[in-house]
């Protein structure tokens, strides 16, 4: 089928769906919703079969729906109405929840059901859900949406007697009253408003909305008060216990310019002088963690929407070292649940006094990080992949000898889209090593998403595993428990110190990175200011304007055919 996906943003579930449906064979375009008459255009320039509705913000146009069979992705299961289903479902404590697929007509979320997915609801962020419950729900109805639509079955209506309609949530709906909401009722709060909007408070002084939070179960203090800091977050006391919050942004103060506009920071930075007085606690809240089971040692790191400053580079660089000094035979490299690495952290990078000299340490910090991996001769380490990875963060994962990946997971890498970036990370030496220069070439400049299995086929990742985060998890430590029981074992670590040796004399893996920098740092300090303006626009998420070609395959069709003309005609 011709598929025309239209979304508010190509965010992680559009992005899926791209992948799901093109590999089932189905022609797939994408139009981002900017405007009405755009997205009409995009139907008559494309002719879809239907339009996939994934991530929308604001209802479709009539003229639209009532043209082509078009099906919305709608966060809830049959009945649920409204804009913020999933933060009602984390406030209202739902045990199950679910995805509904239907077609659009005159009634918001009324229209009739052509598929629809439950799942059990976690204690987790609702980006979290998004991501894993959610997404996986909604890959799962919409593909079995397209199978009915295609077969000419028929939806089923929906009955208005059993509709129950959600209002927009508000912040008086999350706020916190610190004198009487328990802890519990505390990370619900937050966690129903993160990603998006936050929790809006007073901390420090200071108006800021609240992001992130954790239970803290053995800490306590007068409620409401600051009790300390670590790692960047700040640790705040409830009626029954304490809460990390790691990650804050100021409110919008009235007048301020769009450059001045305020953007998500670790806690401290953004609580200042306020922030920095706060008591250093040595226990609490890590991003990083190390764990043993017999041979193999375990490194997770769970740095929020997987970007990696660079602190947290080189803390991560210190935690692998000393990991790699434990007597174990492999080393994986977990990642976190929600993503494994986003590459280097533009906000912090944004916020700097001087973001090019930032960039530049950020990436070297990485590039510590990575060498300090494909260094490591003593054990054989392994990259499982439990959630999302892009730009940088998929060739740091390239750095370890085998790679794993959950089947949800989705990789961009490719570092183009930030303003033209040449990237670093050693991918010149990486990538074609596993794929090939050709391949390489084409990853890197395609620009696509690319679903587990087609990394695999790609020769970016090893093995694929399926299941939840947790499932995958426990499938990785029985593979690397495998490797390091296995007879080759010892001839692995030793063809791998040799391949090592060899690369070496070849090429020093200081040319590769003293390469990649010096591009970078025409990137970063060069006559063209394509990465500045895009980390701005990514930083403080500025709308497109319009979609980029390579996605809009319709409109470069189009393109192409105008160009054609025009040089005939000429
Ligand atoms: N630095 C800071 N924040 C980052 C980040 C980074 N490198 N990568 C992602 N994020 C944040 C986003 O701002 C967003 O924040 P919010 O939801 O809390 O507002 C969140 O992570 C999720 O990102 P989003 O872009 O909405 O996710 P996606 O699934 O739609 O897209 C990517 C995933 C990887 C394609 C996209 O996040 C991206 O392009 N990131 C930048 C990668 C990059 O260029 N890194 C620097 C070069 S190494």
């Amino acid at each position: 089928m011709r598929v025309l996906l239209l979304a508010h943003a190509f965010n992680s579930l559009t992005q899926r769906l791209w992948v799901a449906l093109t590999a089932r064979g189905h022609e797939v375009s994408l139009e981002l919703d900017i405007a009405d008459a755009v997205s009409l255009e995009a139907v008559q320039l494309f002719r879809p079969d239907v339009v996939v509705a994934s991530f929308l913000k604001r209802a479709l146009p009539e003229a639209l729906w009532a043209c082509v069979p078009c099906l919305v992705v709608h966060p809830g299961p049959p009945g649920d109405r409204g804009p913020s289903s999933l933060d009602w479902a984390i406030l209202d404590g739902k045990q199950e929840w679910g995805v509904t697929v239907l077609q659009a007509n005159a009634v918001m979320d009324g229209g009739p059901v052509w598929a629809f997915r439950s799942f059990p609801m976690r204690a987790a962020r609702k980006s979290s859900l998004y991501r894993n419950e959610v997404t996986e729900a909604a890959t799962g109805a919409v593909l079995e949406a397209l199978e009915k639509l295609a077969a000419g079955a028929r939806p089923e209506a929906q009955r208005e007697a059993t509709a129950r309609p959600r209002p927009l949530m508000k912040q008086e709906h999350r706020r916190i009253d610190w004198t009487k909401d328990d802890t519990e009722t505390v990370l619900r709060k937050v966690r129903a408003s993160d990603s998006v909007p936050g929790v809006l408070d007073s901390l420090g002084g200071q108006e800021v909305y609240l992001y992130n939070a954790f239970l803290d179960a053995t800490r306590r203090g007068a409620p409401g008060t600051l009790l300390g800091r670590k790692s960047g977050a700040v640790l705040r006391a409830t009626v029954d216990g304490a809460v990390w919050l790691t990650h804050l942004k100021r409110a919008a103060r009235t007048g301020e310019s769009e450059a001045e506009a305020p953007f998500k920071l670790p806690a401290v930075e953004v609580l200042g002088e306020a922030g920095r007085a706060l008591p250093e606690l040595a226990e609490g809240w890590a991003p990083i963690g190390y764990q043993r089971a017999g041979d193999v040692g375990l490194l997770s790191f769970d740095f929020y929407n997987g970007a990696m400053s660079t602190s947290d580079c080189l803390a991560l660089r210190d935690a692998f070292l000393e990991a790699a000094r434990r007597p174990t035979k492999v080393l994986v490299l977990l990642g976190g649940p929600d993503f494994w690495s986003n590459g280097i952290h533009l906000n912090t990078i944004e916020v700097a006094s001087s973001p090019a000299d930032e960039s530049l340490r950020n990436i070297e910090a990485m590039d510590e990080l990575c060498r300090a991996i494909i260094e490591c001769t003593s054990q054989l380490t392994v990259a499982a992949l439990q959630g999302n990875a892009g730009a940088g963060g998929c060739f740091l994962a390239l750095a370890a000898d085998v790679v794993l990946a959950r089947d949800g997971v989705v990789q961009n890498p490719h570092y183009k889209n930030m303003g033209n970036l040449y990237g670093s990370e050693y991918w010149t030496y990486l990538l074609p090593r596993r794929v090939g220069a050709k391949q390489a070439e084409a990853i890197t400049q395609n620009r696509m998403p690319l679903g587990a299995q087609e990394a695999k086929r790609a020769g970016l990742v090893d093995e694929c595993f399926p299941g939840s985060p947790g499932e995958f998890v426990s499938r990785v430590k029985a593979r690397a428990q495998g490797l390091a029981s296995a007879a080759d074992f010892e001839r692995r670590l030793s063809d791998k110190r040799a391949r090592r040796a060899t690369d070496e004399a070849t090429r020093p893996l200081s040319k590769y990175r003293e390469e990649e920098l010096a591009k970078m740092r025409l990137n970063f300090y060069g006559f063209d200011p394509s990465y500045h303006v895009a980390r701005f626009h990514f930083v403080h998420r500025l709308p497109h304007a319009w979609t980029p070609l390579h996605l809009a395959r319709h409109r470069a069709q189009a393109w192409k055919k105008q160009a054609a003309l025009t040089t005939r005609v000429t």
